[in-house]
C-alpha cells in the first residue's frame, strides 16, 4: 500500500482557552501547561460531520490526482457519526465516488490507524486498488460543556489519506500492531443511556440516546504513556528499525505531555515530533491524518520519509504503524 495523497478540513469556528474560561472554571494557563492545547474548532449547524469529511475527501483526491470514480473503498473512522447506520455512504454520495463501497469503522482515537491498516489489507490482497481512509469526528456534540475535565480537550475535524495498491518495493505500510483491552472500557466512554419505554404490557424497549463523554483522565494518561512506547518498541523491533532512522513521530494528538514522554523514551528530538495540539486539540479519529496533511502541505514531511505513528484511546484501544510517505505519483 502506498500513501499518495492527503487532505483535511476543519470548521471555521475556533474557540480559545480564554473563551472557554467564560463557560467553565478553567484558564488558558491550566489548559496549556497540562495539555499543550490553545484552541479547538467546533462544527456549526450548517457544516456537520458529513460536510467536513466530504471536504477533506475532495482535498485528498485532488492532492493524489484522482477522480472520485477511481475509488474502490471509502473507510471512515468516526465515533460521532451523523447517522448510526453509517456516515461513509453519505460522503460517498456527496463526492460522487459511485464505484466505491463505503462504511464506517469505530475505534475512537485509534480509529484512523485501525482503518488505514484495514484498508491496507484489501489493497495488499489485490481485492481493491484505490482507497480513501478518512478520520473524522465531531465530539463537540457529545462533550459535556459543563465538565471542565473533558470539554477543554476535544475539538472537531476531518482528514483523509489516499492509498493505493503498489509493488512490494514501494510499500508504505512497513509494519503494524493493534491492541484492545475491553476490561478497561470504563475509563473512557460515550455510552448508551439507560432509558426505556413501554411498548406493550410487559414489554419495554430501550430508547436510543447516548450520555456525554466521560473520562478518567489520569487512568487514560497512565495507559497512554505505558502502552504507546510499548507498541512502538514492538513495531520497531519487529521491523528492525532503529528509532534514529525515523524522520517523524506522528502520534494521536491528545496531550503534549504524552507526545514528549513517548519521544523521550526513544530519544527522538522534539523537533521530529509532529504536534498541532495548540490549534486543534484532540479531534479523536482525525488527529493523525490532520497532522499529516499539515506537515505534508508545509513541506516538513517529504516523499520517502519514515514515520512511526500510534493511535490510542477509548476501548481501550491502541496501535502503531510504521509508514513511509510516498506523495502524489504524477
Ligand atoms: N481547568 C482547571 N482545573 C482543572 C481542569 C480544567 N480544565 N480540569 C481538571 N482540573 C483540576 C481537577 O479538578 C483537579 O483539581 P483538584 O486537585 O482540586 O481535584 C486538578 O485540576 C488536577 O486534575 P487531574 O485530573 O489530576 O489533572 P491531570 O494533570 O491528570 O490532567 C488531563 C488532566 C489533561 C485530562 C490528563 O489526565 C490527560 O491528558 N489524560 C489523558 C487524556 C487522553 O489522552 N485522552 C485520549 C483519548 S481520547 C479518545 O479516545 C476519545
Amino acid at each position: 500500500m502506498a500513501l499518495v495523497g492527503c487532505g483535511s478540513a476543519v470548521p471555521a469556528i475556533s474557540v480559545s482557552n480564554q473563551q472557554l474560561s467564560e463557560r467553565v472554571d478553567t484558564s488558558d494557563e491550566w489548559i496549556r501547561t497540562r495539555t499543550g492545547i490553545g484552541a479547538r474548532r467546533i462544527c456549526s449547524a450548517d457544516e456537520p460531520l458529513t460536510a467536513l469529511a466530504s471536504r477533506a475527501a475532495q482535498a485528498a483526491l485532488e492532492h493524489a490526482g484522482w477522480a472520485a470514480e477511481d475509488l474502490d473503498l471509502i473507510l471512515m473512522a468516526t465515533s460521532s457519526p451523523d447517522d448510526l447506520f453509517g456516515t461513509a455512504p453519505r460522503v460517498q454520495g456527496a463526492i460522487g465516488a459511485r464505484h466505491a463501497v463505503a462504511f464506517d469503522l469505530t475505534a475512537a482515537c485509534s480509529g484512523f490507524l485501525f482503518a488505514l491498516i484495514t484498508a491496507g489489507q484489501y489493497l495488499r490482497s489485490g481485492a481493491m486498488r484505490r482507497a480513501l481512509v478518512i478520520g473524522a469526528d465531531q465530539l463537540s456534540r457529545w462533550v459535556d460543556w459543563d465538565d471542565r475535565t473533558t470539554c477543554v480537550l476535544f475539538g472537531d475535524g476531518a482528514a483523509a489519506v489516499a492509498v493505493e495498491a503498489c509493488p512490494d518495493a514501494q510499500n508504505g505500510l512497513l509494519g503494524f500492531r493493534m491492541h484492545s483491552d475491553g476490561s478497561r472500557n470504563g475509563c473512557l466512554t460515550l455510552a448508551q443511556t439507560d432509558t426505556h419505554t413501554d411498548v406493550l404490557g410487559g414489554v419495554s424497549a430501550q430508547v436510543g440516546g447516548f450520555a456525554p463523554l466521560r473520562m478518567n483522565g489520569q487512568e487514560v494518561y497512565k495507559f497512554a504513556v505505558r502502552e504507546v512506547p510499548a507498541v512502538l518498541k514492538e513495531l520497531l523491533e519487529s521491523t528492525g528499525t532503529p528509532a534514529s532512522d525515523l524522520n517523524w513521530l506522528l502520534l494521536h494528538q491528545a496531550n503534549q505531555r504524552i507526545l514528549d514522554a513517548v519521544a523521550d523514551r526513544f530519544a527522538i528530538p522534539h523537533e521530529r515530533v509532529l504536534s498541532n495540539l495548540a490549534s486543534y486539540g484532540n479531534t479523536s479519529a482525525a488527529t493523525i491524518p490532520l497532522m499529516l496533511d499539515e506537515a505534508v502541505k508545509d513541506g516538513r514531511v517529504q516523499p520517502g520519509d519514515l514515520i512511526a505513528s500510534s493511535g490510542f484511546g477509548a476501548g481501550l484501544s491502541w496501535g502503531g504503524a510504521l509508514l513511509r510517505w510516498a506523495g502524489p505519483q504524477r
